[in-house]
């Protein structure tokens, strides 16, 4: 048994994302497709008799170290003790899933790190309880997402496309964005669960949408600026917001398209945080 593991916490990725009936629990009825991108945030825990939490790297100043973060939650609920050290490379309130994909990291590494033998179990029975982006963000792989986002099933042959993340710097909190919602595309989408490469992707991500893009521009406008910039960069072939937002993404064929796309846009946007990376197999 090792006295610390390190995990990995990698951006989550809406490629479409549609919201049907408000449920009676209050969650709304998702359809989305989950990818991972190459960049996240980065934890490690070691062995301790109590549970502590230090968050440093480019975006600790928003973040709340106490006991309402979701890494802490997540010791809470797996009742396992660590010192955990995060590093938030990820904007904070930002679609990406980055609480979610941080307090997923800290069930797995909680796991790992106590060599619990039914950890995987665990872990997944915790997860929902933390939020609805904590289950995908468990096994970090491309999935078909339904229910309030427990129901998941994996998709095959996402191709490695390259992709840029902008977050133009406004924090969206999920459930505002919600509330503001007004059209629905409804969850009624027959699953598509494999994928013949980019054409094919593209031509499935075109026919759908995100429905809480409108409503987050109608809040935070340079959301639709962010897209209509995107958008405009050559070799863009899609671009969308993921989440509840305010990152958006687009989607290239070329990696060196994708490169300069992130240079020209974080040239004109010092503020903003720009990213090119892929879609992680
Ligand atoms: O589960 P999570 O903490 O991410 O949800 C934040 C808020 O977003 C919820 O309180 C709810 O208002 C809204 N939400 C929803 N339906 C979902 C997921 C989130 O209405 N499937």
């Amino acid at each position: 048994m090792s006295d610390s593991v390190r995990v990995f916490a990698p951006a989550k990725i809406n490629l479409f994302l549609h919201v049907g009936d408000r449920r009676a629990d209050g969650f709304h009825a998702l359809q989305s497709l989950v990818v991972f991108a190459e960049v996240g945030d980065e934890l490690e825990l070691r062995r301790s008799a109590t549970t502590s939490l230090s968050i440093q790297g480019p975006f600790a100043e928003g973040l709340d170290g106490g006991d309402d973060n979701l890494v802490l939650k997540a010791a809470r609920l797996m009742s396992l003790e660590a010192a955990i050290s995060l590093t938030k490379n990820l904007p904070v309130a930002s679609g990406i899933g980055g609480g979610s994909a941080d307090a997923a990291a800290a069930l797995r590494g909680l796991a790992q790190l106590w060599s619990l033998k039914d950890g995987e179990r665990l872990a997944r029975l915790a997860a929902p309880e933390i939020g609805s982006d904590v289950p995908v963000c468990v096994d970090s792989k491309p999935a078909w997402m339904e229910g309030r986002g427990e129901i998941l099933t994996p998709v095959a042959g996402l191709p490695a496309m390259p992709m840029v993340l902008v977050n133009p710097g406004v924090s969206t909190p999920t459930a505002k964005v919600f509330r503001a919602l007004q059209r629905r595309r409804g969850a009624t989408l027959a699953p598509v669960l494999s994928f013949g490469g980019p054409d094919d992707l593209l031509a499935f991500l075109r026919a759908t949408g995100n429905d809480l893009e409108a409503p987050a521009i109608g809040l935070w406008p340079v959301i639709g600026e962010t897209l209509t910039l995107l958008s405009a960069q050559r070799g863009a072939l899609l671009t969308r917001m993921s989440g509840s937002g305010a990152t958006c993404f687009g989607l290239f064929e070329r990696g060196e398209d994708a490169e300069r796309a992130a240079n020209v846009i974080a040239l004109a946007h010092a503020d903003w945080w720009v990213r090119a990376t892929r879609i992680a197999q």
